[in-house]
């Protein structure tokens, strides 16, 4: 729209000394003003004068006014001997703060510069002309070839806006995975990976016998409290169990056997049918555990047995020879809900999600579940690993697992496992040398380790921003 050439030029502007010069005029013309004149009055002595216009205007003002012819030496003292003088310096001064130079040229300037009355300075200035597109108002650059301009040739003359090749695109619009389920299914890969099959898990309403009983909890059990568990008003009982199997239960709580000396507690049967809503995933893996026996107690299972195996297809009939007693091997994992009647917090809610993992095969050892933690927990991204002896009504021995968090550089539980006890087993018709690890672990726990979260109302229930889950770097694939 405009031309412009750029010209540098060296202009000369007075310093705070030449600014007192141009007030005041040249320390010659004070020096001359304030002298008598000759014969007319007392001369004036150096130091008189010093006193009168300061050391330094006299000093410099001497020296040039007895060389300008203005003035002359009296006896001790100092007259003037012209009528009147022009201020020289003054002038040139004047004409360098108004134009930045001097007719007169270099010498003179040079001069000033060395007096230190004026100083040299760059400067710029521009000549500024109309270019070819000139205009008063702006047009807008096309940001798009459209039909319209095509069609009326409009696109030949338009000016276009550059595509900027830096600019970041629209985030698109679309679902995201929650953190929950994202972990949910990395954990779930991890299984499968193994050689794991998905238990189904979808009765989130249980009874007292296969949340505990099955599971050689003692009914007196703090953990079947009013305060830790959430009971089911209506209904309130489950249909009857199996009657052999709960004969079995019953009779090992009661009285022991396969072994043990069992509770030698009261029992009973309405505490065993109460409803309840679920306080770990090992119920389901409990009812799984009885279904993988029925082979082994000879019940030809009408159920399809494929549950057990990931994938590959096994046998569905019973033993199929004198030595076979049925069992096989089986790796079973689940991550679902569970329920219980705790404090809230930022730490706990009365609902959260459980991972939960059992092997069953021959004469395994606590070795085995050891060895088995420490790939699972490396899979998931945690090297290192500690055990600590622990309690479980169900299992024996009983191990708490802790991981060690580098970010907050201490050791935390991630996990509870065990060997299952022959109280739990043999009554479902096991085999004796048939030994079944399992262990839980919450899925909140990891994942709010992992994303950094430490309120779980910020990952779970009404609290939790929606817009929050969408950005954040978690759900991305
Ligand atoms: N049920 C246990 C819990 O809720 C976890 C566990 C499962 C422990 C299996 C041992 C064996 O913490």
């Amino acid at each position: 729209m405009i031309q412009y050439q750029t010209h540098e030029v060296l202009s000369h502007f007075p310093t705070a000394e030449g600014v007192q010069v141009l007030q005041d005029g040249s320390h010659e013309a004070r020096v001359w003003s304030v002298l008598p004149f000759k014969n007319q009055g007392n001369p004036i002595t150096p130091a008189e004068l010093r006193k009168k216009i300061g050391d330094e205007t006299s000093k410099v003002g001497q020296g040039r006014a007895f060389k300008n012819g203005w003035i002359a030496k009296e006896g001790d003292g100092l007259v003037k001997i012209v009528e009147q003088i022009q201020d020289t310096t003054l002038n040139d001064l004047q004409e360098v703060a108004l134009t930045g130079t001097l007719k007169a040229g270099e010498k003179v300037l040079a001069d000033l510069r060395k007096r230190k009355l004026i100083i040299q300075k760059k400067g710029q200035w521009f000549t500024i002309h109309k270019g070819p597109q000139f205009s008063t108002s702006t047009a807008r650059p096309e940001t798009d070839l459209t039909a319209d301009m095509l069609v009326s040739g409009s696109w030949k003359t338009a000016t276009y806006k550059k595509y900027n090749f830096e600019a970041e695109g629209i985030p698109t619009t679309g679902g995201a995975l929650h953190p929950l389920l994202k972990v949910r299914e990395e954990i779930r890969n991890i299984f499968l990976e193994m050689g794991f099959a998905e238990m189904p898990t979808s009765s989130f309403v249980e009874s007292g016998f296969w949340c505990f009983d099955a599971l050689f909890v003692p009914q007196q059990h703090p953990a079947r409290d009013l305060q830790d568990t959430f009971y089911l008003s209506d209904p309130k009982e489950s249909l009857p169990p199996n009657p052999k199997y709960y004969e079995r239960v019953s009779q090992v709580h009661e009285h022991g056997g396969y072994g043990s000396a069992g509770y030698r507690a009261p029992w009973s049967q309405e505490e065993s049918r109460k409803l309840l809503l679920r306080t770990h995933t090992t119920a389901s893996s409990a009812h799984m555990l009885y279904k993988l026996a029925a082979r082994c107690r000879g019940e030809v299972p009408e159920e399809d047995q494929k549950e057990f195996t990931h994938g590959a297809s096994s046998t569905t009939s019973g033993p199929s020879s004198k030595d076979d007693d049925g069992f096989r091997p089986a790796k079973l994992f689940s991550i679902d809900r569970v329920f219980r009647n705790e404090t809230m917090d930022a730490t706990h809610l009365a609902e959260f999600h459980q991972v939960e993992g059992v092997v069953a095969d021959r004469n395994l050892t606590l070795a085995d579940l050891i060895g088995f933690m420490r790939v699972f927990f490396s899979k998931m991204g945690i090297e290192k690993i500690r055990f600590k002896p622990a309690y479980n009504p169900y299992t024996e021995p009983s191990l708490e697992i802790f991981a060690f968090h580098p970010m907050l550089d201490r050791w935390v539980e991630v996990g509870n496992s065990g060997m299952f006890r022959p109280e739990m087993l043999e009554p479902m018709g096991f085999p004796k040398d048939v030994r079944v690890h399992g262990w839980g672990l919450s899925l909140e726990r990891p994942t709010m380790i992992r994303y950094g979260i430490n309120n779980i109302r910020t990952l779970v229930g009404h609290k939790v921003s929606i817009d929050g889950i969408e950005s954040s770097p978690a759900v991305m694939f």
